[in-house]
């Protein structure tokens, strides 16, 4: 989500002015941008300081601001284990809320011993990108598997799964064309967008008559037009009318793509994402994208599609075509895992049971989460981002690792806590992350 302008990380007026008073106070530095200046021989005396750099600026705030609020930095914690529905930190045991190990694969034996074969037999590294370095027979397997799952007639897949939404959406579409997404679409999305050049509109979070009067209005200037949604929001949990969606695709010729990073593997009866969930053919979505880096145990993104679209991409994605190839290792532990989801479809059941257990609990307990519909991510929406930090801190010395979301990421007033839950998660683990949530919050609230 691109930054908004407003309060900055939820702080009153004289708060703000004080943490800006303290950066103007910092020796050396300016508020105001001095203007450049060479002198009589076309020569610059200064050597430009990143420390000048407004992104440098508004870190600093940040950061002055948690001090002087007293507010301990939850990001960048060590983990001394897997990215499991437990972990350990600095030694103690937690249970883990902040990964998105959503079917529980990261050290399953066969996706962590497939890893191991491939090492052994091809190495770390594709060492170039696969054009160039050529394939290995790992790239292919990961691709059919991927393909398959989807019901699709092939797949590519690149090292990023952010990379793969700016490379595709960047590529594919010009200044000629209009790309229609989601508000509340992931940044990678956005970027690709504004990448195309093409005209870029959002329409209201999961409301297709929104869509539609978007397309209304600017669907006849443009060429080509895509519409993108996501299999299931990142920040809410909550999914589209994936039927209401193709038919709009159909009624004013558009192409239709998801982005299935969070649908994958946990929507659906047997965990093969939307288009199940909803009952749509896959056929009917033009560009099946999705993300290896979280139910697949892995890294990197893919997309599934006809094999027009793939051979497309193959030749002319930047992020494909100038990007070393997956490294053998994680394509081989990609395919394990998707081939666990097909023969144990009991993971995503389990998964979407602990998260409808989570979500009752959560509702039981009074707390906001959203539009979260129960499957993997669910927010507990707190409207301040100095309370989300406080909560965060106020559960993590209870035993229970859950990530802040703050402003500029969410609108200040949508400040919240985001639960990622696996199919490891236990009842009591959920019912207890819940309880102490709504108790945190009466407590910090105060
Ligand atoms: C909806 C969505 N798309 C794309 C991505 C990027 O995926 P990756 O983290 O694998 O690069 C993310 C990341 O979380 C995401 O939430």
């Amino acid at each position: 989500m691109s930054p908004r302008r407003g309060s900055l990380f939820g702080l009153d007026a004289g708060v703000k002015a004080g943490v800006i008073a303290a950066m103007r106070a910092r020796p050396g530095r300016s508020a105001e941008p001095a203007p450049h200046r060479l002198d009589d021989e076309g020569r610059t005396s200064s050597r430009p300081d990143l420390r000048d750099h407004p992104l440098y600026r508004e870190l600093l705030v940040q950061k002055l601001a948690a001090d002087r609020l007293d507010i301990a930095n939850p990001f960048f914690r060590v983990h001394e284990r897997a990215a499991g529905h437990r972990t350990t930190i600095a030694g103690r045991d937690y249970v883990n809320f902040a990964s998105y190990n959503y079917l529980d694969l990261v050290e399953h034996p066969a996706v962590v011993g497939a890893a191991r074969t491939a090492i052994d037999t091809f190495g770390t590294s594709a060492s170039a990108s696969r054009p160039v370095g050529g394939e290995r027979p790992v790239h292919a397997a990961l691709e059919a598997a991927i393909a398959r799952l989807h019901g699709t007639e092939a797949a590519v897949a690149f090292v990023s799964g952010h990379g793969t939404n700016v490379s595709v959406l960047g590529k594919l579409f010009g200044p000629r064309d209009l790309i229609v997404h989601d508000a509340l679409a992931h940044n990678s999305i956005q970027v690709g967008a504004q990448l195309s050049g093409a005209a870029r509109r959002a329409f209201a979070h999961n409301d297709p008559a929104s869509c539609e009067a978007v397309l209304r209005s600017y669907r006849g200037r443009a060429e080509r037009a895509i519409i993108v949604v996501e299999g299931l929001y990142s920040m809410d949990g909550d999914t589209p009318d994936l039927a209401a969606f193709v038919a709009l695709a159909r009624r004013f010729d558009a192409f239709l793509m998801v982005d299935e990073a969070h649908s994958v593997g946990t929507v659906g009866a047997t965990g093969r994402g939307v288009a199940e969930h909803a009952g749509v053919a896959p056929a009917e979505v033009d560009i099946w994208m999705g993300t290896l880096s979280k139910s697949f145990a892995g890294c990197g993104g893919y997309v599934a599609g006809s094999s027009v679209l793939v051979d497309m991409l193959k030749f002319a994605a930047p992020g494909f075509l100038y990007s070393v190839g997956m490294p053998p290792p994680v394509a081989a532990a990609s395919t394990a895992a998707i081939e666990i989801l097909e023969a144990e479809p009991e993971r995503p059941r389990r998964l979407q049971a602990n998260g409808r257990a989570f979500v009752d609990s959560a509702k039981a307990h009074d707390l906001d989460v959203g539009r979260s519909e129960g499957f993997n991510v669910v927010p507990v929406i707190v409207k301040s981002s100095v309370l989300a930090a406080r909560l965060s801190n106020w559960l993590f010395e209870r035993g229970v690792n859950v990530q802040p979301i703050l402003y500029p990421a969410v609108e200040e007033k949508a400040a919240r806590l985001r639960f990622f839950v696996t199919c490891a998660h236990t009842p009591a683990e959920l019912e207890r992350a819940a309880a102490l949530t709504a108790e945190g919050l009466r407590l910090l609230r105060r």
